[in-house]
């Protein structure tokens, strides 16, 4: 099962919550880009530098670990989960999401994950690239406003009464770079069902989705 989507649709709530649903494993692939921006910015690496990010990779490596308090990404054997929500990461992970050599590095990661089934994946390019036969696929999108306040929500501390205006910026450049990149843009996939969730609480999304499941399987 595959969610695409831009940032602050509601990708992630609700593939947690359809993870549950169905018994599946949730799996988020923005972390795994978070990841490599940590990386990076933790050896002083600029996120421009294409080639010293590509000399990089073969030596850094990621792990995902379900816990019962949720899903926990090491880096180099040190778990780096709660560094991995700020506005300079999403930034970051954006920009290094761009280079081929991040992508293909990431790709046996993800389907490693997938591999048995049974898992409820989200990201950008998961039913275009990475799972192109998963059994069910969705595109969920919601307009600017909506996605801004949502990831609003979604900040903690100071950055959490950062104007409005702000994250809408942030978010509106973040789309605009993971729509325009040369490989795997976020577009929906041909076979994708797709939901704006502007109006739409996270039950009735949901709902949605397991209707399109259960017509399916
Ligand atoms: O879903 P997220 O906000 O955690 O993703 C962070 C960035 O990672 C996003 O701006 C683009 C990139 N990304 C990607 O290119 N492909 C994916 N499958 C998931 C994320």
């Amino acid at each position: 099962m595959t969610i695409d989507g831009p940032a602050g649709a509601g990708k992630s709530t609700v593939a947690r919550q359809l993870a549950v649903r169905l018994g599946y494993l949730y799996l988020d692939t923005g972390a795994l880009y978070r990841a490599v921006a940590w990386k990076v910015r933790s050896v002083g690496m600029s996120p421009e530098d294409e080639k010293s990010i590509a000399a990089m990779l073969p030596s850094m490596q990621v792990s995902m670990d379900q816990r019962s308090d949720g899903v926990h990404v090491a880096v180099d054997g040190r778990d780096v989960t709660n560094d991995l929500r700020t506005p300079e990461i999403s930034a970051m992970a954006s920009q290094v999401s761009a280079f081929p050599a991040v992508r293909e590095w990431l790709l046996p990661v993800q389907r490693r994950v997938g591999e048995a089934g049974g898992v409820v994946a989200e990201g950008r390019d998961l039913g275009t690239r990475v799972f192109p036969s998963a059994e069910a696929k969705f595109f969920l999108d919601a307009d600017v406003n909506t996605r801004a306040g949502r990831r609003q929500q979604d900040l903690t501390g100071a950055e959490r009464s950062a104007p409005l205006e702000r994250t809408k910026q942030e978010i509106e450049a973040r789309d605009q770079r993971d729509r325009s990149r040369a490989i795997a843009p976020l577009v929906p996939a041909v076979d994708a069902e797709v939901i704006d969730s502007s109006a739409l609480t996270v039950e009735q999304v949901v709902d949605r989705m397991m209707g399109k499941i259960a017509a399916k399987l």
